[in-house]
């Protein structure tokens, strides 16, 4: 399960179904029944969820603490749907490869760590898994730019990292615009607040992955949901 060129093959196909699947929601899994994981993945899936988002917090570059490798390992077991980790983490270079082998396709690590964000960046895509980048939302794109070339994906953060359920920072659709004259290749995701009332939005902005948490978990339904957020970026 760890031989280097595995790894690679998976993400490989990973990353092209992200790239090619055009604009898709993935649930950030924040919010949903940790008791009850297989059931909510089915769920989603019967949904027409795609691809997952797995929100990593640390209580120390966050203050917020959520879960590791091993529920990394574990929804990679349920499911053969892409997998995009964002590392809310100090130090992320002490943990990828285990993320990385845990079974994440694409690795997201924040612009505001304290370390080598180059170097991490570099360790990653020798991993063989895709390469993100994350920005808070007081974080101008300026900080990110000489990394850009490094990445298959940048995460523009429209709340604060660390909860869900906080109300969208429309500073993001400046950020998305600008991002987007930076590079056509460039995945761009946004997370945070991402609603009915502000998905047409990033859309028209520019991007391409919306990570909703509230917006499907606080539903009784995910099928409608998730269909109703779609319908506002068609
Ligand atoms: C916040 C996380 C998000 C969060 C989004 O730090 O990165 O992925 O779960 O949740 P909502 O959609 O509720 O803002
Ligand atoms: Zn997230």
């Amino acid at each position: 399960m760890n031989i280097p060129w595995m790894t690679q093959a998976r993400n490989c196909e990973a990353m092209r179904r992200l790239r090619d699947a055009g604009d898709l929601i993935l649930p950030s899994l924040l919010q949903c029944d940790f008791g009850n994981l297989e059931r909510e993945i089915n769920e989603l899936r019967e949904a027409g969820v795609e691809a997952l988002h797995l929100d990593v917090m640390d209580g120390h570059f966050v203050p917020n603490i959520t879960y590791g490798m091993p529920i990394v390992e574990g929804i990679r077991r349920l499911t053969d749907m892409p997998i995009d980790v964002h590392l809310m983490i100090s130090e992320p270079s002490r943990y990828v490869r285990q993320f990385a082998d845990a079974g994440a396709d694409c690795l997201t690590i924040h612009v505001e760590i304290d370390e080598d964000v180059r170097e991490t960046l570099e360790m990653i895509r020798n991993l063989g898994v895709g390469v993100g980048l994350a920005l808070n939302p007081k974080t101008p794109l300026e900080r990110a730019k000489s990394l850009l070339h490094l990445c298959d994906l940048l995460l523009i953060m429209s709340v604060e990292a660390g909860f869900g359920g906080q109300s969208f920072n429309p500073i993001a659709l400046e950020k998305l615009k600008a991002a987007r004259q930076e590079s056509d290749a460039l995945l761009l995701e946004v997370d945070g607040g991402v609603n009915l009332d502000t998905i047409a939005d990033c859309h028209a902005a520019g991007a391409q992955l919306f990570v909703v948490g509230s917006a499907i978990f606080g539903q009784s339904d995910y099928r409608n949901a998730v269909r109703s957020l779609r319908q506002a970026i068609q």
